[in-house]
């Protein structure tokens, strides 16, 4: 087989066949294939596309390059979730307690990365004492007993994807639905996922901007789901402002366990509920996702979700104390009004803007180095559909230093206000 040919077979808009495939992710995995070949083809299949089988193939190609994990020994049908990216989305740390405490096995393998704040795993250590350091053995364990553990994510997942996304960064190929759908995946697959549920964001702060696409990409998963043998759902939803109003790692753990109380906000609690009710289905935890919808529910106004929490904090060395007493988590030391320079109606909120505001704070990492704030972020105090005063707050910066003029920019910049009184977003658009 050269690589040639199948780049010249893909240009013209031909299917691969699953060998060619495999010869394309094996080759460039071992380095036999130059970044300029699998770069033209990577071009050839943004043109091209490719079809359901194709994407599957790739999908399987990817993850099976580099460490599976065997999550076996865990008993019950293990579900993972996935996000496309939102700007302070806090789902993971509501959902995995909310889930496991109606009995389904949350095991999750978080990273740290780069972004606005810093990954899940970073926002959890905002808990005193909470660590990661668990053996392969005490995950499991854990997971058996307390329905819920996190570990730090293995360097090893899916290093095929790995090492071609760097390469669709540079060659303007990252926009295309078989590769991102593929790069997701793939990951999830390696991670010993058993069911997947994805929550596909759409809108000004999400990789989708129009439906179509967000609609193409979620079909796109779940048909690789389905056609690898893993059970898969999706849901698309809104991101044409920041879910919730905390951005920022210990505002956000605060916000989780508001939510986990039940007096979370109305859209991180929605959205939360709707992706748990299609995981507690997808677990064999109930026939119809209206029966999840209610199990969740019940654990969260009796108390069990929050308890859930606490004794998986507990678990890993974290001070569950926090949970009924947030003070303990870091605070910063300035808390400073951001005033709205004029009066209207909100009509939409950059999420990325709030997201750098955030990130300039020290909330998130610039590189792969940098030493995160956990204590600092903002916190949102008006949405879509709200009105506004002029001098009013529209947020809260919380910082640690006193000079704050440009994350205060960004946030009046991110700020759209209309004269015209706006509803409210739906926040699932499918
Ligand atoms: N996220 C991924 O993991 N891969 C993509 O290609 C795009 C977003
Ligand atoms: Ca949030």
């Amino acid at each position: 087989m050269r690589m040639v040919d199948i780049i010249e077979k893909k240009r013209e808009g031909l299917a691969l066949a699953p060998t060619e495939i495999r010869f394309v992710i094996d080759g460039y995995s071992k380095d036999e294939i130059p970044d300029y070949q699998i770069s033209a083809f990577l071009m050839a299949v943004y043109f091209q596309g490719m079809t359901a089988e194709e994407t599957a193939e790739l999908t399987m190609a990817m993850a099976e390059s580099g460490e599976q994990i065997d999550l076996s020994k865990i008993d019950g049908i293990k579900v993972d979730k996935h996000s496309t990216g939102g700007v302070g989305d806090t789902t993971t740390l509501i959902l995995a307690p909310l889930v496991a405490a109606v009995g389904v096995p949350v095991a999750k393998m978080s990273g740290r990365g780069l972004g606005h704040t810093g990954g899940t795993i970073d926002k959890l250590e905002a808990v005193p004492g909470f660590h990661v350091e668990v053996s392969e053995e005490q995950f499991i364990d854990l997971v058996n007993i307390n329905k819920l553990a996190v570990v730090g994510q293995s360097g090893n997942l899916a290093p095929a994807d790995k090492k071609i996304y760097s390469l669709r960064d540079v060659t303007a190929t990252v926009n295309s639905i078989p590769l991102i759908a593929s790069s997701i995946m793939s990951k999830k697959i390696a991670a010993g996922a058993d069911a997947i549920v994805l929550d596909v964001k759409v809108g000004s702060g999400a990789f989708m901007k129009k439906i179509e696409d967000a609609q193409a990409l979620a079909s796109t998963m779940v048909e690789i789901g389905e056609k690898v043998g893993r059970k898969t759902a999706a849901v698309i939803s809104d991101m044409n402002q920041p879910l919730g109003f905390a951005v920022g790692n210990s505002l956000e753990v605060k916000e989780a366990i508001d939510t986990l109380k039940g007096r979370g906000p109305a859209d991180l609690h929605e959205l939360c509920l709707v992706l748990g009710s299609k995981m507690v289905v997808l677990a064999g935890k109930a026939q119809t996702e209206t029966e999840a919808h209610a199990m969740l529910e019940e654990v969260i106004e009796n108390g069990k979700a929050v308890e859930a929490f606490k004794t998986f904090l507990s678990a890993q060395g974290g001070d569950s104390s926090v949970v009924d007493h947030p003070e303990k988590l870091p605070n910063a030391k300035y808390k400073i009004p951001v005033l709205s320079e004029e009066a209207g109606f909100v009509k939409g909120i950059a999420a990325d803007e709030i997201g750098t505001a955030a990130m300039l704070l020290g909330a998130g990492r610039v590189t792969k180095d940098s030493v995160i704030d956990l204590s600092v972020g903002v916190v949102l105090h008006k949405k879509i559909g709200d009105k506004v005063r002029k001098d009013e707050p529209i947020a809260t910066i919380h910082s640690n230093i006193e000079v704050i003029e440009i994350p205060k920019m960004r946030i009046l910049q991110a700020y759209t206000l209309s004269g015209e009184c706006t509803s409210a977003l739906s926040l699932i658009k499918g």
